[in-house]
């Protein structure tokens, strides 16, 4: 085990102005290795900026502790701590140009000038900014602004960069763009990379690993594969990629195949090591994993489109497949064939195998 950067049981009131509290983070325990880039991923307001703030030191928790390579970090204040921040609004000084602005940090620290420009050079240089040094920041593009706010950072040489949705503020092809720079400018620093963000499509793809977060608390930790192909829960099910979730009762097991009945009557076969007879469990099927059309070995569920949706490069149909949850199901679609026979109305048969379905616990069949 890594221990690189430890957080313990952490636990994090606020008080609300009505008097009463907020439990921003519950008893959380995750363990964070050096040079990775790990993800806090969760919905607004499940704790990840608090959970920054803890690590940065910008806040205290009231339970639970952080340590780096095995030192608390509890009486050290934030500006000793070998982190920076880099937040969701760049903050950069409008008057101050590039170089001025990723100089900052240094100025305070005061690092004499010769080291001072050196270092504010390698630091452009690492974004792909040399030769902006001179530029305001209203200059430039909002990508470009972010990358300044990274070198700013960058330039004072952490152990540990916290990222605060730094790039919810760009355009979606900005963003995407941006998510590989920043992948990549993780891997040459080689730094750990601390990025929140309530974007599952950027956790997954940017990460070495996934934290998700739900109402303080950890959901999952785990590499993005393991996140979304093994789910823990169904809250996890939910919120990283689109999920088919269909609850029953086990009422047979036979080798690894479960017959789970569901609460209207129907029954799916699917393949899993856990559960038995009796056990109240959850399916999960992603749409990839349902098809229009089958082989020999494939399960087959009966169902009727309620909704079709162009998305481009496929359609997306809704399926009421009478197990108490409309399916989605995606459908390639090719240039020229009509689709007709895929509109509201249409019956269609759904086929999957067993073992693509991901099972796991829920409560309530
Ligand atoms: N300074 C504060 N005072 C009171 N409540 C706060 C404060 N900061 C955050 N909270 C509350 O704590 C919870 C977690 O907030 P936050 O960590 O900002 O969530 P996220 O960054 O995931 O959106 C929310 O319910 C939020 O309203
Ligand atoms: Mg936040």
């Amino acid at each position: 085990m890594d221990g690189f950067l430890q957080i313990r049981s952490a636990t994090k009131m606020y008080r609300t102005p009505e008097g009463g509290s907020i439990r921003a983070l519950d008893d959380v325990t995750l363990h964070i290795r050096s040079n990775e880039l790990i993800s806090l991923l969760g919905p607004s307001g499940c704790g990840k900026t608090t959970l920054l703030k803890c690590i940065a030191g910008f806040e205290d928790l009231d339970h639970g502790d952080i340590t780096l390579t095995g030192q608390s970090l509890t009486r050290i204040p934030a500006h000793r701590r070998p982190f920076n921040t880099v937040f969701q609004n760049y903050a950069l000084f409008p008057h101050l140009t590039v170089e001025r602005n990723v100089a900052y940090g240094l100025d305070v620290a005061h690092v004499e000038r010769k080291e001072r420009t050196r270092r504010v050079g390698e630091a452009l240089e690492q974004v792909g900014l040399a030769g902006f040094g001179a530029r305001m920041p209203n200059q430039l593009s909002g990508g470009q602004q972010q990358r300044v706010a990274v070198a700013r950072s960058l330039v004072l040489k952490p152990k540990v960069l916290l990222l605060d949705e730094p790039l919810s503020a760009l355009d979606r092809k900005m963003r995407e763009s941006m998510q590989i720079e920043l992948k990549s400018l993780q891997h040459s620093v080689g730094i750990t990379f601390i990025f929140v963000t309530h974007d599952q499509e950027e956790a997954l793809s940017m990460s070495d690993r996934v934290a998700v977060l739900a109402s303080g608390k950890v959901q999952q930790l785990a590499s993005p594969k393991e996140i979304y192909d093994e789910p823990q829960n169904e809250f996890v099910a939910n919120f990283v990629g689109t999920s088919n979730i269909f609850k029953g009762k086990v009422i047979a097991k036979e080798g690894r195949t479960l017959t789970l009945k569901t609460a209207n009557g129907r029954e799916l076969a699917v393949a899993s090591d856990r559960f038995g007879v009796g056990d109240d469990a959850c399916a999960v099927l992603r749409p990839e994993h349902l098809k229009l059309s089958g082989e020999a070995r494939d399960r087959a569920i009966k169902g009727t489109v309620t909704q079709s949706v162009f998305v481009g490069s496929e359609m997306h149909l809704h399926v009421d497949v009478g197990l108490g949850r409309t399916a989605v199901v995606r459908h390639r679609h090719n240039k020229g064939s009509t689709e007709a026979a895929y509109g509201p109305g249409a019956d269609v048969t759904l086929y999957y195998t067993p073992e693509a379905a991901h099972v796991i616990e829920c409560k309530g069949a």
